[in-house]
């Protein structure tokens, strides 16, 4: 048995957490990477109604209140939605991860409700911040992984962000097989926080168009880039482009942002392509771990799947390598 902080924090079996995303990460996902023996994120999104978030926990809470469960927060959604924190308060989640902007101004008040709480850091700026927030956990978020994120790959990230603070250190981006698993743990993280590999899990909110264009994609064909953000109008801080898979929109406005700003032919555009599901145009988020990833399954075979095997490695490995 895989046994780190964070197993015998949150009573889980296994040391994965499913990332918070949004709109893919919902209730049903949750509650089956929880019953799998890890921990289910609900991802909030800055334009979510508390109406739907409480839907979405109610779903991964039938018939067993007492499941492991967490939501996702972003900081800079907060200062102008702070109902939704008052939401998560009062659904007194095992655990909340504050990412993408300072956790400091709500850490007290979610450890008064006995709620864990982590942060998505992209660099040791970041990170030292979250640190002295007082947070109980940090994810080191590597720029491999799918939506939005910073600059540093993951394995540098993580040596960095190890050595910098002194909370249990949780690995994101690009993690989707045993061997991802088996080196950040390897490495010294306390689990994984996993999200690309989930978009093809049975349980995820994904229409078939998105299922389909992620499980025939391959590593190279994501952009970081801030074009979706722009067509949407959200106000996401700009240390933090979205990976997404590039497509005939990214091509023309990647770099361009300003003018499609301004372009209301484009955005209308991209409007009527998000209504109808047209993937050619409107955004899909997903890391490069895209490349690891062909068919749709239960999301509880995903996490035997990487967990069995990080296991078996991590058992085998060493006594194979170190020699007196
Ligand atoms: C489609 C998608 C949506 C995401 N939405 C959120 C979100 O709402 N909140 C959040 O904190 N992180 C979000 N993320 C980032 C994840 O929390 C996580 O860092 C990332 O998925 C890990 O890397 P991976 O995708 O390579 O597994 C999202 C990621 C993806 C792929």
């Amino acid at each position: 048995m895989l046994s780190t902080w964070l197993t015998r924090t949150a009573g889980l079996r296994v040391p994965l957490v499913n990332a918070p995303m949004t709109p893919a990460a919902g209730g049903r996902l949750a509650r089956a990477v929880s019953d799998a023996g890890g921990l289910g994120f609900v991802g909030i999104d800055s334009r979510d109604e508390v109406t739907s978030v409480r839907d979405q926990v109610t779903l991964a809470r039938a018939g067993r209140p007492d499941v492991p469960l967490g939501i996702g927060l972003m900081a800079w959604v907060l200062p102008s939605r702070l109902e939704l924190l008052d939401l998560v308060l009062e659904l007194q989640p095992t655990f909340v991860s504050i990412s993408f902007g300072d956790p400091a101004p709500y850490v007290d008040a979610l450890h008064r409700r006995g709620i864990l709480v982590a942060s998505q850091v992209q660099d040791r700026e970041s990170a030292l911040a979250a640190s002295a927030a007082g947070v109980d956990a940090i994810v080191s978020q590597g720029t491999e992984a799918g939506g939005h994120t910073g600059a540093v790959g993951t394995l540098t990230l993580l040596q960095i962000v190890l050595e910098s603070v002194a909370q249990p250190v949780l690995a994101a981006g690009g993690i989707a097989s045993a061997r991802g698993v088996a080196a950040v743990l390897g490495a010294g993280a306390e689990g994984v926080w996993v999200g690309t590999p989930f978009l093809l899990a049975a349980e995820s909110r994904v229409a078939d168009a998105t299922r389909s264009l992620i499980a025939r994609s391959r590593e190279g064909d994501t952009v970081l880039t801030h074009v979706f953000d722009v067509a949407q109008g959200l106000a996401w801080p700009a240390r933090f482009p979205g990976r997404a898979i590039a497509n005939e929109f990214t091509a023309e406005w990647h770099g361009r942002e300003d003018e499609l700003s301004s372009n209301f032919g484009a955005l209308e555009r991209f409007a009527r392509a998000k209504r109808e599901g047209d993937v050619t145009l409107s955004n899909v988020y997903a890391g490069q771990s895209i490349g690891l990833l062909a068919n749709v399954e239960p999301a509880a075979a995903i996490v035997a799947r990487l967990m069995n095997g990080a296991e078996e490695l991590l058992r085998l490995r060493p006594a194979s390598i170190l020699s007196d």
